[in-house]
């Protein structure tokens, strides 16, 4: 048991999925995983383990932002011993090369959020884990999904004013969680990585509406399913 998260530290694979949204967690637990129970209802961020294909694994939610994100990626990592956190969330585009839908596999998260300097580190952008990246990889090559690998810009203000500065560094789009968790891997010594889908786009303005989005990002989640089995 931790601050934020009731759970029993057994009760907790070493291997997270990690949707924002705690229903999202319930509906993939629901959906895709064999003899699963609940393990955290604290604040509603519901979190569940059970088996995919035989593998262990614990769906948990995040919430939304660096901050909070922050807080369950660290006790999860610190406290419960897990070993691979992959978020599975969605982002605008900041891109004309992005549709609707589309999937993102996260390079490089950068940011201005000061998660990074209060973590003790000096950046502005993190890297994800090359070792989950490549198992990605190699699922997205075998089941013929088409995915763009790129960098995002993860930002602590969803309302805001423009991000020209973003696109210099390659970012293909925004969300709001991938830097904190990427830096609360990289403290920890741990592995995280991100798959994103498009919601919506800064440049033509088009969002997905909440249904279509619960439908739309079962792709992604079966990416991330199909690819932690082989970690
Ligand atoms: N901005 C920030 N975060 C997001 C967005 C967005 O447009 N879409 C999905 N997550």
């Amino acid at each position: 048991m931790t601050v934020h998260i009731s759970a029993k530290k057994e009760d907790i694979s070493n291997i997270v999925i990690m949707p924002g949204d705690p229903l999202r967690a319930k509906l993939i637990a629901e959906k895709y995983l064999d003899n699963y129970y609940l393990i955290n209802q604290t604040r509603n961020m519901y979190g569940y383990t059970g088996f995919y294909k035989g593998k262990r694994i614990t769906v948990m939610a995040s919430g939304m932002g660096n901050a909070s994100i922050g807080i369950y990626s660290y006790e999860l990592f610190n406290d419960y011993d897990v070993d691979y956190i992959i978020r599975v969330g969605t982002c605008g585009a900041y891109t004309k090369t992005l549709n609707l839908f589309d999937l993102v596999l996260v390079e490089k998260s950068y940011s201005n959020s000061t998660y990074a300097k209060n973590m003790g580190f000096d950046f502005k952008c993190v890297e994800s884990d090359e070792k989950i990246n490549s198992i990605i990889e190699e699922t997205i090559q075998k089941n013929g999904i088409k995915v763009v690998r790129g960098n995002i810009h993860c930002t602590d203000t969803f309302y805001n004013d423009g991000y020209e500065e973003y696109l210099s560094y390659g970012c293909l789009g925004v969300e709001m969680e991938t830097f904190a968790l990427f830096t609360n891997a990289k403290k920890l010594n741990k592995k995280a990585s991100a798959i994103l889908t498009v919601s919506d786009s800064l440049v033509t303005k088009e969002m997905i509406s909440s249904d279509e989005r619960e439908k739309n990002t079962l792709k992604m989640i079966e990416l991330a399913l199909d690819s932690i089995i082989n970690l």
